[in-house]
């Protein structure tokens, strides 16, 4: 499809015009002191630093920016904006239930974060705790975040999808001895029982850790009672009005650690990703207000979940640094019906709209009846991420929800890199359908071949990164020697994504998507190993291998080849039981689309699992599978191919 240019309406209010984008990126390589020594402006310092940049991609990788700084991010967040914005809405929040809503202004937040961060201390956490989160998206969720930055705890937020076992795995990981939850969350209409499976997972931890926590806070969200543990458990509802209305927000350096997110990777447990205060704050603000092109009064929405990076960056902190008003939506895209993205659009008149492409086809697939009937006028800027996405629902995303008015801003990042690093500029960039066009200032990417080389001009290869910008992830948290073999070894000397990309003659990067074996499903990142181990862990599983398939409403389904131990005949049930197996041992998302018993997997003569092969029986590509000469037993294959389910 051709390109769409940059429209003139957009252009003439941009804070970054072609121009300015093509000078201020140049500055950004050729002088980053400079350009970032300008950029820090944007964050408020209680002590303002005066060294910016001090990274290194080699040896032991480290990573530090404005390292002398000293800040706060939920004074940045909240304090710095009043009294001004006393009165302007800081947080709209769209219940699951059309009639539910609220909202809080800036000045309430401060109140709210402030009691929060008092109930925090009154339980005994201090700065540099890890303080886990298991929420629904209510407004708590972001005074929870918002409390533990306030008084320099780390928040380690845990998406209300995952199950006992993985929240477990993440209590034992940071040891964090505080959690946060909720009763009960509700979406599309649905219980989703979070305290209970806390209380599963505190007992998972105790079985298999010999781990306990201390206390456990619990935000009554529905009427429903839950079990409590008198001397660990702690009704927020209860106690919050007697805390104390103000709080000081803590003194951080810019280094010290904000929160650790676990993401997905190709081998062994989720990580914890874990970024720090001033550099990201910076990048969470400058690429919150230059991608969406965001003006002071515009109202702002990221449907996300406050359990992913997305949410953490730009729901939460690069909204409110920069004064905004956000939206929180509980709920999920159909219901009550197809038209609640769009019916929550016209209600709150929402300006700057940020979805996933898995959202976008779902609701395409409706037709364009449900979006038509509603009004949309509010909207001026539509953005994209999580996945890559293909041109016709890109299209369609334009064409009908946005009514050709609205630039599409198609935004890479990932956990790892804190915000966004390439996607276009509403009033500086043309689009094209399916490209998350161009780096942001400081962003330097590098296409490389499988040997480490540079790739220069209209090419494909493994996207790399070749220096460091202050939204970066710092380590893993307590395995700082994992983060050095993740990301900087495959290619010395360079940060490598673990995606493909190909680049067009214009410069213009076009994201295939993962080189190694994580996939994306509904732009949920899930390692393969990751299922496979899940699997195993069935006792009558003796051997598993997951691969991805091309979906087309969730851009990849999950794809499992089991091999049951000696003398289990596998049949319905068992089938039914591996798939809540896995749901209970990750959480939903990792639900199987498919699993294909079989007597044995094709393996090399050396024993390795030859995943291209599996990778195409999956895709239903099972006519051009490529060398087969080094498989011990070809026969196997044919097996695999007869069998197959996805047809
Ligand atoms: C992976 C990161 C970015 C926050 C949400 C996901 C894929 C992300 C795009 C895009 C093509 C994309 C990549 C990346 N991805 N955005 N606009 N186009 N692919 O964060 O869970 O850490 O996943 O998502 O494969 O590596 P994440």
């Amino acid at each position: 499809m051709d390109r769409i240019t940059v429209s003139a309406t957009i252009r003439d209010t941009a804070h970054v015009t072609a121009e300015d984008y093509r000078r201020l990126y140049e500055e950004s390589l050729n002088d980053p002191e400079e350009f970032w020594a300008h950029q820090k402006e944007r964050i408020h310092w209680f002590t303002s630093p005066q060294k910016i940049k001090n990274t290194s991609f080699s040896g032991d990788v480290s990573i530090k920016w404005f390292e002398d700084g000293i800040l706060n991010a939920s004074y940045n967040c909240i304090d710095r904006h009043l009294p001004e914005k006393e009165n302007q809405i800081a947080l709209i929040w769209e219940g699951d239930d059309p009639a539910d809503d609220a909202s809080v202004t800036y000045g309430d937040l401060l109140l709210h974060v402030s009691r929060m961060a008092n109930l925090l201390k009154s339980i005994g956490v201090k700065k540099g705790d890890r303080v886990t989160l298991y929420m629904p998206m209510i407004l708590e969720a972001s005074y929870a975040m918002l409390a533990c930055a306030r008084i320099g705890a780390i928040h380690s937020v845990i998406f209300g999808g995952f199950s006992p076992e993985a929240i477990a795995g993440r209590l034992d990981d940071c040891q964090s001895d505080f959690i946060i939850t909720a009763n009960e969350g509700v979406r599309g209409g649905k219980v989703v029982p979070l305290k209970a499976n806390v209380d599963r997972a505190l007992d998972i931890l105790e079985e298999s850790y010999g781990k306990s926590v201390k206390k456990v806070v619990v935000v009554y969200h529905t009427e429903t009672e839950t079990a409590c543990d008198p001397d660990r458990d702690v009704n927020y509802n209860a106690v919050i009005g007697t805390l104390e209305d103000t709080c000081p927000a803590e003194p951080m350096n810019a280094e010290d650690p904000l929160f650790i997110l676990y993401t997905s990777g190709s081998t062994g447990k989720p990580k914890g990703v874990l970024h720090t205060t001033g550099g990201y704050m910076v990048w969470a603000s400058m690429t919150h207000e230059y991608v969406f092109d965001y003006k002071p009064g515009e109202i702002y929405w990221c449907t996300a979940d406050v359990g992913w990076i997305t949410g953490h960056s730009y729901i939460l902190y690069g909204p409110l640094a920069n004064g905004a008003t956000s939206l929180m939506f509980e709920g999920v895209p159909n219901y009550p019906s197809s038209s609640r993205f769009w019916q929550v659009v016209d209600k709150h008149k929402v300006n700057i709209f940020y979805t996933a492409p898995t959202a976008i086809r779902a609701l395409m697939r409706e037709g364009d009846g449900p979006v038509k009937a509603t009004d949309r006028s509010s909207l001026r800027i539509l953005g994209s991420v999580g996945e890559p996405i293909n041109p016709e629902a890109w299209s369609w995303y334009h064409r009908v929800v946005g009514e050709e008015r609205c630039p599409i801003v198609d935004t890479w990042w990932q956990t790892e890199t804190g915000g966004i690093l390439i996607s276009p500029l509403p009033g500086a960039t043309d689009l094209k359908p399916g490209s998350a066009t161009k780096p942001l200032f400081g962003v330097q990417p590098a296409l490389v071949d499988a040997e480490g080389h540079f790739l220069e001009g209209a090419t494909e290869g493994n996207l790399v990164m070749v220096d460091s910008w202050p939204g970066q992830m710092r380590t893993i948290y307590g395995d700082h020697e994992r983060f050095k073999q993740t990301y900087f070894s495959t290619y010395e000397g360079l940060y490598f994504t673990g995606d493909g990309c190909r680049r067009d003659e214009e410069g213009y990067y076009w994201i295939t998507g993962r080189v190694d074996d994580v996939i994306n499903v509904s732009g949920h990142r899930m390692g393969t190993a990751e299922v496979e181990s899940a699997l195993v862990a069935h006792e009558q599983v003796s051997e598993a291998a997951v691969v991805g398939y091309p979906h087309d409403i969730k851009g990849q389904g999950i794809y499992a080849y089991v091999t049951c131990v000696e003398g289990c005949t596998p049949d319905e049930a068992l089938l039914k039981q591996l798939i809540q197996w896995v749901r209970s041992e990750i959480g939903p998302i990792a639900s199987p689309d498919f699993i294909q018993f079989t007597p044995a997997l094709p393996k090399t003569r050396s024993g390795k699992i030859m995943r291209r092969i599996l990778r195409k029986i999956a895709e239903n590509e099972y006519k051009n599978l490529g060398d087969t000469s080094t498989l011990a037993d070809p026969a196997v294959v044919d097996s695999l191919i007869d069998n197959r389910l996805n047809r």
